[in-house]
């Protein structure tokens, strides 16, 4: 068997679309442009890609983008009192601040002075909560884009035997929390599972954020499971001094062989986070403002598998 591909870039670019549509019609009918304000301290080079990405994407889809850049010395008590300020802005209705921090603040506290209703990382403690609760909730970005992804496979997730390896309170606890709320059968797997390799391979759907690369291997995945692959990790080429390549935490070519679909890495869960971000700010603008919730988590009709 040779797994069908998940193309994360289509599907994205597809929920980009809806929630572009979204934005338009709230602009237009209801005098609504959602806003996101992005805070990045310091210059590390990844977080500055990241955040040059979610700036344009915003702006592309009809809503407002709002950068705050604070340089690598900012004290604690500066960064507070910009979040407080822009929790009390009304043209601000999503806040997320890029992490890693620098190590002289706590990344926590930081979080947690993010108002919940604004808070589109989906990291607050609250929010976490009212997930754990089956409460309305603004959930984290990977893991609501690995579920719109599993259900381009799987249209229901009910009765599903799902494992989650990995248990990170960004990626793992709230996937866990939210494949429940889709009745699906689910498993935490973590460093101190025993046999896991067993475990995994009882499994329909795998996913794999364990920040661990190609540890998820062929004879873990029962034929025809679904694998989504959270993981993603820059490793040199061997033989190729100075070249390096993106791997996931699946063996990807042995564990397409078993496989009935797989994501890729890169193309897979990585472009799904923005646009499930921007999904958020929506979603956020509209709690805000009392209007009806949309809800992405349904790919349309043309991203479902038709075999
Ligand atoms: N750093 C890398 N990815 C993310 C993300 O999704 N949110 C935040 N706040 N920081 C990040």
């Amino acid at each position: 068997m040779t797994a069908r591909i998940i193309d994360g870039k289509t599907i994205a670019a597809e929920l980009r679309g809806r929630v572009a549509d979204a934005a338009h019609r709230l602009a237009r009918d209801r005098a609504l442009v959602p806003g996101l304000a992005v805070v990045l301290v310091g210059s590390n080079p990844a977080s500055e890609v990241y955040v040059g990405s979610k700036t344009k994407a915003t702006v592309g889809s009809g809503m407002r983008s709002f950068d705050h850049r604070l340089p690598a010395t900012v004290g604690e008590a500066d960064l507070l009192t910009l979040v407080g300020r822009l929790n009390r802005d009304p043209v601000v209705h999503g806040i997320l601040v890029q992490l890693p921090l620098p190590a002289h603040i706590d990344s926590q506290k930081i979080l947690a002075a993010i108002d919940p209703a604004k808070d589109v990382d989906g990291f607050h403690p609250v929010n976490l909560g009212r997930l754990a609760a089956g409460l309305p909730a603004l959930a984290p970005c990977t893991p609501l884009g690995c579920i719109i992804l599993a259900k381009t496979v799987h249209p229901s997730l009910e009765g599903l035997d799902a494992i989650i390896i990995g248990r990170s309170n960004i990626v793992g606890k709230p996937l866990a929390l939210l494949m429940l709320g889709e009745n699906a059968t689910v498993t935490v797997a973590h460093s101190k599972t025993e046999n896991l390799p067993e475990v995994c391979a009882r499994a329909d759907l795998v996913i794999a954020a364990v920040g661990r690369p190609e540890f998820v291997r062929k004879s873990w995945i029962k034929p025809g499971a679904t694998v989504i692959d959270v993981g993603i990790t820059r490793l040199p080429v061997p033989g190729e001094p100075g070249k390096s390549k993106l791997v996931g935490d699946v063996a990807f070519a042995e564990a397409a062989e078993v496989a009935g679909a797989i994501t890729p890495v890169p193309g897979g869960v990585g472009p799904m986070t923005i646009s499930c971000l921007l999904a958020n700010t929506v979603r956020a603008a509209c709690m805000q403002a009392g209007f009806p919730i949309p809800d992405f988590s349904k790919p349309s009709s043309d991203e479902r598998s038709r075999d």
